[in-house]
């Protein structure tokens, strides 16, 4: 029997990943005999990769910029696709649950920005005030990662690239960053690196992601560098935006009165409002309700909100990038979506990566890393990276 029908005949179900979930939120098991072919033979120079949870297509326009072919996409969500066939030409499979992971075509490299919902802080909220579960918990969404795992089980790509909220580092006091980081470790047996990033160096807006980068074989790999320093919301302006966007007197007093009574009682909910000389607030997929987080302040008459075009530019989206659906749609997509020039600067990493030496174990020490905005968080439950000798040794000169 060849090394895929074997694997074909052993890789674990998505539905008994699913039970083990639920019974004792164990990681994913992948098969300890399972042999994958680790062969290397693709040219790095053109990796075949996968756009999984594709919203509107962010890791795809990065990995097409390192020459790659994206040869298999899924969301399950309409208006999206709709988006997603207006620009490249094709409309994504749906719901990931419905796609055997042996139809999903070989490939060299995993993208998947994974829904952040059951992660995020107001996600958590949200579930907890309807009595729902979160993370692992959330049987149809919290396990998600679970389909990425057995994916990456089943193909073996040579590295993959993960995005996720950045609370998902220290969401249930970090065991699900754990649960996740082991799986893709200890496992799978990937190498891999973390880094919570803000967007704000290659955009106006303060948004902070996490990336997970795994490599098959041990490789070199750093993060590239996003200086704090970036460009300013003016840089993104429309110069004659429709009135419609400017709030009405009813809209803007509500904001207002909402404001002041959570100042009154300790909370800092608010709007966010910004000058052309700002870096603006997170944008949310919720921005198409009030606009609230991103208000932009306007002489003599009350502030607008970005029109879908600005939110496009906000999100690194080039100006050619086709906007053919309702408002509240584009809002949402453009809320729920990657950086571009984020994901651009670490596909270049990768891509050099791969193009790199594999290198041996020896050349990795372990070690315990820590964000250094995430101090205050359980310090206990360092999550474990490896980091190479070579980049250790570069930091010390
Ligand atoms: C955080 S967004 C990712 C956005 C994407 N990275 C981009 O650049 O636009 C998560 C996406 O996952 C999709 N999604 C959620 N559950 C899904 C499922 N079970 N199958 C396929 N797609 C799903 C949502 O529709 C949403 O577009």
């Amino acid at each position: 029997m060849s090394a895929k029908a074997s694997k074909k005949a052993k890789a674990p179900t998505r539905k008994r990943a699913k039970e083990i979930l639920r019974e004792e939120a164990a990681p994913y098991c992948a098969d300890p005999q399972s042999s994958p072919s680790e062969e290397t033979d693709f040219d790095p120079s053109s990796p075949r990769f996968i756009d999984l949870f594709c919203g509107i297509g962010g890791f795809r326009i990065a990995f097409e910029g390192v020459g790659g072919e994206c040869v298999f996409s899924s969301d399950y969500d309409k208006f999206s696709r709709q988006t997603y066939e207006a620009n490249y030409g094709e409309i994504p499979e749906g719901d990931i649950n419905d796609v055997k992971v042996e139809d999903i075509p070989s490939h060299d490299i995993l993208c998947g920005g994974f829904p952040c919902q059951p992660f995020s802080i107001a996600g958590v909220s949200k579930k907890i005030s309807l009595g729902r579960g979160h993370g692992f918990d959330d049987v149809k969404q919290g396990n998600l990662f679970f389909s990425i795992a057995e994916i990456i089980d089943y193909h073996r790509p040579a590295a993959f690239v993960l995005e996720n909220v950045k609370n998902l580092k220290s969401h249930d006091k970090r065991k699900t960053f754990k649960i996740i980081f082991e799986t893709l470790t200890k496992t799978l047996g990937y190498t891999v690196y973390t880094k919570v990033i803000d967007a704000r160096s290659v955009v106006p807006q303060h948004r902070e992601r996490i990336f997970l980068v795994g490599f098959r074989e041990p490789r070199h790999f750093e993060f590239p560098d996003y200086p704090m320093a970036g460009p300013k919301l003016g840089s993104i302006l429309e110069p004659k935006p429709d009135p419609k966007y400017t709030l009405t007197d009813h809209l803007w007093n509500y904001l207002q009165n909402y404001a002041a009574k959570h100042k009154a009682a300790g909370n800092g909910f608010g709007f966010g409002l910004v000058t052309k000389n700002d870096t603006t607030r997170t944008l949310s997929a919720r921005y198409h309700k009030d606009g609230s987080e991103i208000l932009l302040a306007q002489k003599g008459k009350n502030p607008r909100r970005l029109t879908p075009r600005e939110c496009a530019r906000l999100m690194g989206y080039p100006d050619s990038f086709k906007i053919e659906v309702s408002n509240t749609q584009a809002y949402r997509q453009f809320g729920n979506s990657v950086v571009v020039p984020v994901v651009e600067k670490i596909a270049i990493a990768v891509a050099d990566a791969l193009k790199g030496p594999v290198m041996g174990k020896d050349d990795f020490r372990l070690s315990l890393t820590e964000e250094p905005d995430e101090k205050s968080e359980a310090p206990d439950q360092k999550p474990v990276s490896y980091r190479s000798t070579k980049q250790t040794a570069k930091k010390k000169k």
